[in-house]
């Protein structure tokens, strides 16, 4: 199957079946896809909780509008992107850049202090768009594993972020939810795994 037939076969799941879960090994494929992620400066300036507790998935669910997806599916994945971006992260980074790569420690550091001056100007809502839109990155990589798997997915913005914060005690980490996916199965009578595909022709999407 090709990349465009696995797009063309996922949707947003608004049903799952609560008894379908999704197995371990899927979902290390699925963490390895996030892992993967294309980032600005390779920095992957989030995290992602994946959460299969039925209690706290019920609590969270209160948090999201009441949307059944967020209770009923077999994971959820939330993506906090960073609110703070402590000078040590990209000391740490360098660092992995230095061993993974087999170079000098001392010839990247330049790079560190190029990327420290970049990031360090931003005002807390600059840093907040740009590391929450790495983190979507991450999203789009999880849709496609998803999909090439057969698993359901239904990303969802509709949530109380400050909510989330709270329940996950993100904020002590310099951590916001940005965005969260809810993966599993489909029930058999989601209405909408039969609605066809609403998109943009090319014409209008390129210019
Ligand atoms: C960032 C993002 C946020 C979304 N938030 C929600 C949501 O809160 N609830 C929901 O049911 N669907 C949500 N969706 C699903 C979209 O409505 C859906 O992807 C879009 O209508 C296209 O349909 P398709 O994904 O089935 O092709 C979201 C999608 C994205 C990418």
């Amino acid at each position: 199957m090709s990349l465009i037939e696995h797009l063309r076969w996922r949707y947003a799941t608004k049903k799952f079946n609560p008894t379908k879960k999704v197995g371990a090994g899927e979902l290390e494929i699925l963490k390895e896809a996030i892992r993967l992620a294309a980032t600005s400066y390779g920095l992957q300036p989030f995290k992602v909780a994946v959460i299969d507790d039925a209690l706290l998935k019920a609590e969270l669910r209160k948090a999201a509008y009441n949307q059944s997806q967020i209770s009923d599916c077999s994971h959820l994945f939330v993506f906090s992107h960073f609110t703070a971006l402590n000078p040590q992260f990209i000391d740490d980074y360098i660092q992995l850049c230095a061993e993974k790569r087999e170079q000098d420690h001392d010839l990247l550091k330049g790079y560190g202090n190029f990327m420290k001056t970049t990031l360090g100007n931003f005002n807390e809502q600059e840093l907040h768009n740009w590391s929450s839109k790495q983190a979507y990155i991450g999203m789009t990589n999880l849709l496609m594993a998803c999909a090439e798997l057969r698993i359901d997915a239904c990303p969802i913005e509709g949530f109380e972020a400050e909510k989330f914060n709270e329940i996950l005690d993100l904020n002590p980490m310099d951590l916001s939810a940005c965005v969260i996916v809810s993966i599993g199965y489909r029930a058999s009578d989601d209405p909408d795994q039969f609605m066809k595909k609403v998109r943009l022709p090319k014409s209008d999407l390129f210019i």
